[in-house]
C-alpha cells in the first residue's frame, strides 16, 4: 500500500427531513448567499423548505447556475458576495451549484489578480465558508475538495482542489431525489461508477480493503442504479445510491492506491466543447480506455471481471474475460440509457484534433496511472470512441 495522509472534516447529515435542521449549523450572525441552479429546487419543494429552514436569517439569494457551471455566472455571484458582505454561501442543488460555490468561495477572497487563474494551480489562501444540501448523487463534490468549472469564451473546463473548500456540512436528504429526470439519475450512478473505476481500475497495490470497498460500491450500483428508474420514489434504493456516490469521491478508496482519471480529463474536454453531460462523456471514453490500457490494467480488470461481473476467468481465458467486463461495463451504462458512443452525440473524426490541441494546451499530456497517455494515445482512444 501507498503512503498517504487523509483529513476529512465534512459533516454528513443524512436522512429525511434534515433540510430542516440548515439553520443549525450555519453562524447566526453570517449574511448568507443560498445560491441555486436554473429552477429545479423551486420546482420539487426543495427551495421553500429551504427558506423555511432559515426563517429570521439575513439571506440574499442567487440562482441561475447552469450545468456544467460557468466561470461568467460564478463571477456575477462573486460580485454579490462582496458587495453584500455575504458571510457563508449555501449551496442548494446538484453537483454543478456546488462547485460553482466552491469556486465563487475562493475567488471572492482572491486578491492576486484574476481568480481564473485559480484554475490553472493559483495558491488560495482563504475562502468564504460553505455548506450544501445536495439534491443529485453523482459528484462527491458534497465531500471533496474538487470544483470543476467552465469558462464558455475560450470552451475550457478545468478543475481545482483545495480543502478551503470543503464543505461545512453537507445535508443529504434522498427524498430530495425522487424529481430528478430519469437522464439525470442515470447520469449519477454512472458518474461515481466511473470515480470509483479511476482509483481501482490501475495495478494491484496489496490493498485489499480499498479494493472491496470499490467493489462494494461499484455492485451496489449495479443493482440499485437500474431500480431508481423503475421505482424513483424508492427511499432506500435512492438512499443507498446517495451514499454510493459520496463515498465514490470522498478520497476514501483513494488513499494508498494509484489513481488513474484520464477518462475524466478526456471527458471533461469533450464537454466544453460540444455540451454534453458529464457522465455521458464517461460512459464513452472508459470502455475504450479499458481496450487500449488492456495490458497495463489486466490484473485488475480481471479481478473487476471476476468479483463485480462474476465473468469466470478460467473458464474463458484472460482475453476473452477482459473483451466481457468491457462489454458488461458498456452494457450497464446502455442499461441506463446512457449512450456509450461520440457519434451517437453527432461527434465524428473531425473533431477529434481540436480535443487533443487543448488537452495540450492545458499541459494534459501524460495522463493515467502510469502517465503514458499522451496525445498519440488519445487520439487512439477518441478515434475508437466514435
Ligand atoms: O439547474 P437545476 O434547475 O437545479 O437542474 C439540475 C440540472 O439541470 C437538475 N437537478 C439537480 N437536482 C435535481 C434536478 N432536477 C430535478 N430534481 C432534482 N433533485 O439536474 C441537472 C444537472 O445538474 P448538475 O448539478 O449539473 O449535475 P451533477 O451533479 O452531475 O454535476 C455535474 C458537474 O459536476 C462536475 C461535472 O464536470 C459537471 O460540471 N464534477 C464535479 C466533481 C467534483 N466536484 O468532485 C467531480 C466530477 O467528476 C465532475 O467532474
Ligand atoms: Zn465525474
Amino acid at each position: 500500500m501507498l503512503d498517504f495522509t487523509y483529513q476529512n472534516p465534512v459533516k454528513i447529515i443524512f436522512g429525511k427531513e434534515k433540510i430542516q435542521d440548515v439553520a443549525g449549523e450555519i453562524p447566526p450572525d453570517a449574511t448568507v448567499l443560498l445560491l441555486y441552479g436554473q429552477g429545479s429546487i423551486k420546482k420539487n419543494g426543495v427551495h421553500a423548505l429551504t427558506i423555511e429552514a432559515l426563517a429570521g436569517r439575513r439571506v440574499i439569494e442567487f440562482g441561475g447556475i447552469e450545468p456544467n457551471p460557468s466561470y461568467e455566472t460564478a463571477m456575477a455571484a462573486v460580485n454579490v458576495v462582496r458587495e453584500k458582505g455575504i458571510g457563508f454561501l449555501l449551496s442548494v442543488g446538484g453537483g454543478s451549484v456546488l462547485d460553482a460555490t466552491k469556486f465563487i468561495a475562493a475567488a471572492a477572497r482572491f486578491e492576486d489578480g484574476d481568480p481564473w487563474q485559480i484554475m490553472s494551480g493559483a495558491p488560495i489562501h482563504d475562502a468564504v465558508p460553505l455548506g450544501a444540501i445536495l439534491t443529485l448523487p453523482a459528484t462527491g463534490s458534497e465531500m471533496n475538495t474538487n470544483a470543476v468549472i467552465s469558462r464558455k469564451s475560450s470552451a475550457d473546463k478545468l478543475y481545482f482542489s483545495s480543502p478551503l473548500v470543503y464543505p461545512r456540512f453537507s445535508i443529504l436528504d434522498p427524498t430530495t431525489t425522487y424529481s430528478l429526470p430519469p437522464r439525470q439519475t442515470a447520469n449519477g450512478v454512472v458518474d461515481a461508477f466511473v470515480h470509483v473505476m479511476e482509483q481501482y481500475l490501475t495495478w494491484p497495490s496489496d490493498a485489499p480493503l480499498q479494493d472491496r470497498m470499490a467493489e462494494g460500491i461499484l455492485q451496489t450500483l449495479i443493482e440499485e442504479g437500474p431500480k431508481a428508474l423503475t421505482d424513483p420514489h424508492d427511499y432506500n434504493v435512492r438512499a443507498n445510491i446517495m451514499w454510493c456516490a459520496t463515498l465514490a469521491l470522498n478520497d476514501l478508496i483513494g488513499q494508498g492506491v494509484p489513481e488513474d482519471w484520464s477518462t475524466h480529463m478526456i471527458g471533461h474536454q469533450i464537454t466544453a466543447m460540444h455540451g454534453l453531460d458529464h457522465a455521458q462523456t464517461l460512459a464513452i471514453v472508459l470502455p475504450v480506455i479499458m481496450d487500449v490500457k488492456r495490458d497495463k490494467k489486466r490484473e485488475k480488470i480481471l479481478q473487476y471481471a471476476e468479483r463485480v461481473w462474476k465473468i469466470d476467468s478460467a473458464a474463458l481465458g484472460e482475453e476473452k474475460t477482459i473483451d466481457s467486463a468491457m462489454a458488461k461495463t458498456r452494457e450497464f451504462f446502455e442499461t441506463l440509457g446512457v449512450r456509450t458512443r461520440l457519434g451517437d452525440y453527432g461527434i465524428n473524426a473531425a473533431s477529434i484534433p481540436a480535443i487533443i490541441e487543448k488537452l495540450q494546451e492545458h499541459g494534459m499530456t501524460a495522463l493515467g496511472e502510469h502517465a503514458d497517455i499522451g496525445p498519440d494515445t488519445i487520439r487512439e482512444i477518441l478515434e475508437r470512441c466514435l
